[in-house]
């Protein structure tokens, strides 16, 4: 019997366990193959005991309807920056990769299917490199890989925070009220956007954008010039203004190189308080929530064609390569192409002339 293992790594993301089903029934179909799953990414294979999982039929039946992942993940650490606690009580990571290539070897593990972002993904390179036979899913709400036009859970983030601009409209129209949505994306400013296109907001401001002040005044004013007025913003985690920093805070974490990202609505809340806006400002941070639940059906067909395509490139041999869509093909692309760089909005591109063409404001 042949062997092949998932996992899953880097945050949660709607149509992960879609993923899981697909590669699952797709090698059901093989009979020389079974799938095993490591618990919390890498964690699991490290881990003394091992924590690794059987995957069949049974184990799988209906969870492309779940949001999560039933094989838990984690967005820090890994074989390459395993936390060791030091005796004076302070933390270092060390590189535990040889180590776990020998235990995959040892365990009869033929093949290693990630599904994970862009963080995920860097560290399998590095693994094909040291000769790992291991493939690439990308996964990830921010929608910010630039080898594939979409990755699933994307979709299901934007309908997400969509429903909550339509849900604040009529709350702030009722208010007269400036309502603020901060919406996740890390660098990326693919949420914010479609989801002030689809909402119908009157301001959107983006990481690839850094915004003046005094344009989001304009458009708040503008708002208001019939006296009763209401006003819905859409910022993205990552935005900045003109000349200035993004929000957010080291967290310090071992083994984990991000800043979380975050304050930027309740920042603009006060710039705006303070630059004499009249009308009552609410601000709210979406978070999770976004990550969170059922994936939306176009999710689950995608990420059910990510995980059919990953286990067909296994049979193969396609390794050091990730899935990739590109309309309308489902592709592998190696990791070296995939990773080089993210993709972001370009601020002339389609999705920004179209936002602009409904009167959305930049505050470029
Ligand atoms: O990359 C996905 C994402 O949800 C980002 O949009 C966000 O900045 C980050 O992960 C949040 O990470 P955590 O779950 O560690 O708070």
């Amino acid at each position: 019997m042949k062997r092949v293992m998932v996992l899953t790594g880097g945050g949660d993301c709607p149509g992960l366990n879609a993923v899981i089903r697909a590669i699952v029934k797709r090698a059901d179909q093989e009979k020389d193959w079974e799938v095993i799953g490591s618990i919390e990414s890498f964690n699991g294979i490290l881990r003394e005991p091992t924590e690794i999982v059987m995957l069949d039929d049974a184990k799988v039946a209906g969870i492309h309807v779940q949001g999560g992942t039933i094989i838990g993940t984690v967005n820090k650490g890994g074989p390459f920056a395993w936390p060791v606690k030091n005796n004076d009580g302070s933390w270092t990571t060390v590189d535990r990769s040889d180590e776990m290539i020998r235990k995959l070897s040892y365990m009869g593990v033929d093949a290693v299917i990630n599904i994970g972002g862009d963080g995920s993904q860097r560290i399998s390179q590095k693994l094909f490199e040291k000769g790992l036979n291991i493939i690439g899913v990308p996964k990830t709400i921010d929608n910010d890989l630039a080898a594939t036009d979409f990755t699933f859970g994307f979709q299901t983030a934007v309908q997400i925070a969509t429903e909550a601009v339509d849900k604040l409209v009529t709350t702030a129209a009722s208010h007269n009220r400036v309502f603020i949505l901060e919406v996740m994306g890390r660098d990326a400013g693919w949420i914010a956007t479609h989801a002030a296109i689809a909402g119908g907001a009157d301001v959107c401001l983006i990481p690839e954008i850094p915004y003046k002040l005094d344009k989001v005044i304009e458009k708040v004013n503008s708002r208001y010039h019939k006296g009763r007025g209401f006003c819905n913003i859409v910022v993205a985690e990552g935005a900045l203004p003109h000349g200035g920093f993004a929000t957010g805070e080291n967290t310090h974490e071992v083994g984990n190189e991000h800043i979380r990202l975050g304050g930027i609505g309740e920042k603009l809340m006060l710039d705006l308080v303070h630059a004499g806006i009249e009308a009552d400002i609410r601000t709210m941070v979406l978070g999770h929530l976004q990550r969170g639940g059922t994936p939306m059906a176009y999710d689950r067909v995608l990420a059910t064609e990510f995980g059919v395509k990953a286990f067909e490139m296994v049979l193969e041999g396609q390794f050091g390569h990730m899935v990739a869509y590109r309309h309308p093909h489902i592709n592998a692309v190696p990791f070296t192409e995939a990773l080089i760089h993210p993709k972001l909005v370009k601020p002339r591109g389609d999705i920004v002339r179209t936002a602009k063409g409904v009167g959305i404001e930049f505050g470029d």
